[in-house]
Parts: C-alpha cells; sequence; structure tokens
C-alpha cells in the first residue's frame, strides 16, 4: 500500500493508472475498525483499485471536546488497511485539505428537511461540515465509487444530495452495519467506553429490535418511539437524545400506513462520555 500525505502525491499516482481502471474510495477518519474493513472488502470486491483516507475533519464537529477526543491510530489503522488490501492511503493535514485558497462550492448548497431532523437537529453544523469534506475528498480522488456505511444513516443520504446537487459523477456504495456479538455498532468512539459503560451500550441494539418488532406487528410508531426512549432513560448509564422511525428516503417521520421505500428507526444515544448511534432498517417496501 502507498501512503501519500499530499493531494498532489495521490493524484500523481492516480493519474498514472490505467484509464480503465475502476477506482473505489472510502473516507475514513481513522480509529479503524472491522465496520472500516468492511468498506473496503467491498471496495476491494468489485474495483481495480482501493483508495482509503484518514482525516479526522475538524469542520464537522460540533463540540471541541470531542474532536480533541477522537481516537487517533494512524499506524494501527494503515496496518489494517494493507492487511484487507487497500492500495493507496490519503492521510492529510488539514492544511492540504483546506489550502488557504480552497473555494468551498458545498457552503452554498440546501439540504433542507434531510438535516433538519436528528443528528441535523442535534448536531448544529454537522452536516455542512461533512458535506465539505466529503466534496473535497472526492475531487481529490475523482473515484467510480464512494464506498459508505449504513450505521451513518443520515449522513448517506446528506452526501448523496450534495452529490446530485454539484452534479459529481461517482456512484454509491452502502455496506451493512457490522455489530458486536451483543449487537453493539461498532464505532471508532466505542473504545472510548469503560467496562460498565460498554455493558450498557450492548443494550441500545436491543431497543430499536424491539422498535422494529412493534411495527412489524402492527404498533403506533410514535408510541413505539415514546416507549424506547423512555426504557433507554431509565438505564443510569443511558442518556437517548433521540429515537425516530422514519421514511428512509427523506428522513421525515412516518406517518402509520404510508407507502415507503425503506422503514428505518434510528437512535443517538450519549453513555458516559461517548454519544452513539445506531439504526435499523425495519423493512423495505412497505
Ligand atoms: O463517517 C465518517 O467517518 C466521516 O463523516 C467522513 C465520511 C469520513 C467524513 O469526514
Amino acid at each position: 500500500m502507498r501512503t501519500f500525505p499530499t493531494a498532489t502525491g495521490l493524484r500523481t499516482y492516480l493519474d498514472g493508472l490505467p484509464n480503465d481502471q475502476t477506482v473505489a474510495y472510502v473516507p475514513t477518519m481513522g480509529a479503524l475498525h472491522a465496520g472500516h474493513m468492511a468498506l473496503i472488502t467491498a471496495a476491494r470486491d468489485s474495483h481495480d483499485v482501493v483508495v482509503a483516507s484518514i482525516f479526522v475533519n475538524p469542520t464537522q464537529f460540533n463540540e471541541a471536546s470531542d474532536l480533541d477526543t477522537y481516537p487517533r491510530t494512524p499506524e494501527a489503522d494503515a496496518d489494517l488497511l494493507q492487511l484487507h488490501g487497500c492500495d493507496a492511503l490519503y492521510l492529510p493535514a488539514v492544511e492540504d485539505v483546506y489550502p488557504s485558497d480552497y473555494e468551498d462550492r458545498t457552503s452554498r448548497l440546501d439540504f433542507g428537511p434531510l438535516v433538519a431532523v436528528m443528528e441535523g437537529a442535534n448536531r448544529p453544523g454537522h452536516f455542512a461540515g461533512v458535506a465539505q469534506v466529503v466534496y473535497r475528498l472526492l475531487d481529490i480522488v475523482r473515484p467510480t465509487t464512494l464506498v459508505l456505511g449504513q450505521k451513518d444513516y443520515q449522513q448517506v443520504a446528506v452526501i448523496r444530495s450534495m452529490i446530485e446537487q454539484l452534479g459529481v459523477k461517482v456512484d454509491v456504495t452502502v455496506v451493512p452495519t457490522v455489530r458486536e456479538r451483543d449487537g453493539l455498532a461498532l464505532s471508532s468512539r466505542n473504545r472510548r467506553l469503560n467496562d460498565a459503560e460498554r455493558l450498557a451500550a450492548g443494550t441500545i441494539n436491543l431497543h430499536l429490535k424491539a422498535v422494529a418488532a412493534g411495527l412489524t406487528a402492527g404498533w403506533d410508531p410514535k408510541e413505539l418511539e415514546k416507549t424506547a426512549f423512555r426504557e433507554m432513560a431509565h438505564h443510569e448509564l443511558l442518556a437517548p437524545e433521540y429515537v425516530s422511525i422514519f421514511d428512509g428516503d427523506t428522513l421525515q417521520p412516518w406517518a402509520a400506513d404510508a407507502p415507503v421505500r425503506e422503514l428505518v428507526v434510528a437512535t443517538a444515544v450519549r453513555c458516559g462520555p461517548v454519544r452513539l448511534i445506531d439504526n435499523f432498517i425495519v423493512r423495505t417496501s412497505f
């Protein structure tokens, strides 16, 4: 695997590849785990060249302490990427991603209702930062396919909207969430949980599964949201911010029985020092 600290170096490498080679790109913020490796494997299985990046993007953090404590493990990350068949790693400094003369085309975008709910409502400015960095990274890598994780469901919707609004030519592949044995969704932030918090965090997915079962049984979505929220809030180590049942295309709350392509339940929960998110696709073609 080749590692490039600059966009210029990475571009020189990519420009030297034969024109017909397909390139899959996996953007990450590092502290890599099996969830990221599932993205690399999906990329590897279907493309000639796999590019990953590790960049803890300051513009998408709405809490300074979250940015400061975000785990950084670049050596271990590079080993994992190499082991899983990644060809090129872009590992830039902030100035390489955002040079002083950089003109941000994403600042004029309007994500409307997509960012008025869930993460967008609870983390002001977060998705503007995500759109900004992903556009910039796509402009550098110019991949055939962008590979993203389903765990960040709303992020995928916002990135798809950015791609559409700016006419970026790239396909998007979404890879299912990888989970621990107890169902906890893998996240770089999980490593900051102590033993008791880790146990508590493992119950979050059970509440989402209970909501999914309730929906399948025809129960009222608002009541299911309230029950899951209340039950998580009962746990002394869990502080839920939202439980939301929504239409996967619009991200808007689901009115029971309205036809949807994909019905999803998602949550954000503070557990000790960490804010965790998770979601389940309850059904497709409801
Ligand atoms: O999901 C992430 O890790 C980040 O939001 C991303 C897509 C790498 C942009 O910084």
